[in-house]
């Protein structure tokens, strides 16, 4: 057998060719099986912090709505801003954003084409993410988020409103444009937990209070805040007046499943567990309460004893007379506040207020929500009710001033019975009027939009200011609560 050279080499060749061919695919899938991994993780981390900071509460226009299409309405005094399409579409998201346009958007509150947004996407919290999480949330919003070809809806503000320049000198005043620095001082869990509670899960935007302008108010940091018709109450680390006197146990359960041994979430807290809060890990909720044991202590005036320490198990009451108001009647013109108690609220939270023994309907004594010297949430809660899902699981409280109910009860009526469950469950020393109640029905307090009417204001702050102030009151009015049942 004559040996061909020219076929072994070109077998030879061929192996070889093979090989190499096969090495450089191995080569590539290996290289970009690490790419990917790295891009997965860092996609993933993206989602996280999307779920920690919330974006979807706001850009996802309810439970029909396509995830982060945009067209949430918040609702504001001069019309409604909507929150805008952060999904990939070219034409209609964020699909053509760089990193960087995405990052000034995110931050400073400015559009690839100049345009300034209104704080109702709140800007100013996030101005303090640090670029690697920008780049997460952008690498999530790019490759995993599906993109929604369709035109959220246009917010269209009459004038002067509509100058959304007028943001500029708001935030020139108040926009702290600097990234978050840990602070060598505090461990990685105080830094971590300091980042979460300021930056990502904005608490202080509802629990600090605002100045004049809607700015928070850096001197009274988390003493507690209004939100529309809700009373955000004081996160501070004083034993009294804050949550100083709440176990760790008790704030991660309340933060993570929206229950705890003081209160339940409701209003825009419930939102926020919801939305965020629940998805975060254990070890991030236990690093935001090693930070916030750490915030300085401020006490509400006159306060002696913390909110939950309101009510007595074994009340004084008259049980025989419980049963006579209940009867068997219906729904009266009753404006007695026992009598409206067990009609309305007791067949769950019981006559003694001590709610059911398996805490599905909570005791309306030793809770925060009836102990609070401003009775605001608990009237909240009357008028609005309670919807929150938390692992797939609905609680519900109907609202009882909902005004599609056959009979929803009037403004006397909840006054009356707030007066009732104050003084019998909770905080004696807290009154309620016809007049609050409308308040808090109306959406919260008015006195800031009169300010705003009254020319001397006008004047002072000027048109740039008004737009601001509106547009932020606009992010806070936000959160009252939908219409259900
Ligand atoms: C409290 C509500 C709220 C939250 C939370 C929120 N946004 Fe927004 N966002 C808005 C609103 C409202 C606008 C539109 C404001 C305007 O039109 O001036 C907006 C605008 C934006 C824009 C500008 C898009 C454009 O049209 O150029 C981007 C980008 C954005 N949000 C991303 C995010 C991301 C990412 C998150 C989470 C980290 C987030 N938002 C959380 C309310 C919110
Ligand atoms: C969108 C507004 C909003 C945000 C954001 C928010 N909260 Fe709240 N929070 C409220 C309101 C309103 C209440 C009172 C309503 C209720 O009792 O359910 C509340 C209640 C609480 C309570 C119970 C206090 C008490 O005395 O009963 C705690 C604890 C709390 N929030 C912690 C936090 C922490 C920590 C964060 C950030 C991770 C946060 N909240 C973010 C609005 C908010
Ligand atoms: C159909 C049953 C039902 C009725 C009727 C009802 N509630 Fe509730 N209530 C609930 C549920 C469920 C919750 C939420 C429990 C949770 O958040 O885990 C709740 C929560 C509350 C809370 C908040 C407690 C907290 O821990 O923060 C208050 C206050 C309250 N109800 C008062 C009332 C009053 C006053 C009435 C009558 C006007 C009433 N409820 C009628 C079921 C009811």
């Amino acid at each position: 057998m004559i040996f061909n050279p020219s076929v072994g080499v070109s077998v030879f060749k061929r192996k070889t060719q093979a090989i190499a061919g096969l090495s450089a695919v191995i080569a590539f899938f290996t290289l970009s099986s690490a790419v990917l991994a790295a891009d997965a993780e860092l996609i993933a981390r993206g989602k996280y912090l999307a779920k920690g900071a919330d974006c979807s509460a706001c850009h996802t226009n309810g439970e029909a709505g396509a995830a982060f299409a945009g067209g949430y309405a918040i609702h504001s005094p001069m019309g409604e801003i909507y929150s805008t399409n952060i999904t990939p579409s070219k034409q209609y998201g964020i699909g053509s954003y760089t990193e960087e346009q995405f990052a000034r958007a995110v931050r400073e509150g400015v559009r690839p084409d100049g345009g300034h947004l209104y704080p109702a996407m709140p800007y100013p919290s996030y101005s303090r993410m640090t670029d690697e999480d920008v780049k997460a949330l952008y690498a999530y919003f790019m490759n995993e988020v599906p993109a929604v070809d369709a035109p959220a809806k246009e917010t269209k503000l009459p004038f002067p409103f509509s100058i959304r320049a007028s943001m500029i000198g708001w935030n020139l005043l108040f926009l702290n444009n600097e990234r978050f620095m840990p602070d060598a001082g505090h461990s990685a869990e105080w830094n971590r937990g300091k980042y979460l509670v300021d930056v990502l899960a904005h608490c202080g935007d509802c629990h600090t209070p605002r100045n004049l302008l809607m700015a928070s108010d850096s001197s009274q940091y988390l003493a507690g805040g209004d939100v529309g018709p809700w009373h955000a109450p004081n996160l501070t680390s004083d034993k009294v007046s804050g949550i100083g006197g709440w176990s760790d146990e008790a704030l991660q359960s309340y933060l993570l499943t929206g229950k705890s041994e003081h209160a339940r979430t409701s209003g825009p807290m419930a939102e926020a567990v919801q939305h965020s809060l629940q998805y975060l890990t254990v070890d991030d909720t236990k690093a935001m309460i090693a930070y916030l044991r750490t915030v300085a202590p401020i006490r509400t005036a006159g306060q002696t004893a913390p909110d939950f320490s309101h009510g007595e198990a074994a009340t004084s009451y008259d049980i025989a007379a419980t049963a006579s108001r209940r009867g068997g009647t219906v729904l009266t013109n009753t404006m007695d506040g026992a009598d409206l108690y067990e009609q309305v609220c007791a067949s769950c939270h019981q006559s003694s207020g001590a709610g059911t023994r398996d805490g599905f309907y909570p005791a309306l004594i030793k809770n925060t929500t009836t102990g609070q010297a401003n009775a605001t949430d608990l009237v909240a809660t009357i008028v609005y009710g309670v919807q929150r899902e938390v692992g797939g699981h609905e609680t519900l409280m109907p609202g009882f001033g909902e005004k599609s109910l056959v009979q929803p009860l009037t403004d006397t009526q909840i006054a009356s019975v707030s007066n009732y469950v104050l003084k019998t469950f909770g905080n004696a020393s807290a009154k309620v009027t016809p007049q609050d109640v409308a308040t808090i029905r109306a959406g919260g307090p008015e006195a800031l939009l009169a300010k705003l009417a009254d020319p001397k204001i006008l004047a002072a702050v000027g048109i740039a200011g008004l737009v601001v102030i509106v547009a932020v009151l606009a992010a806070v009015l936000r959160r009252r609560p939908r219409a259900t049942a």
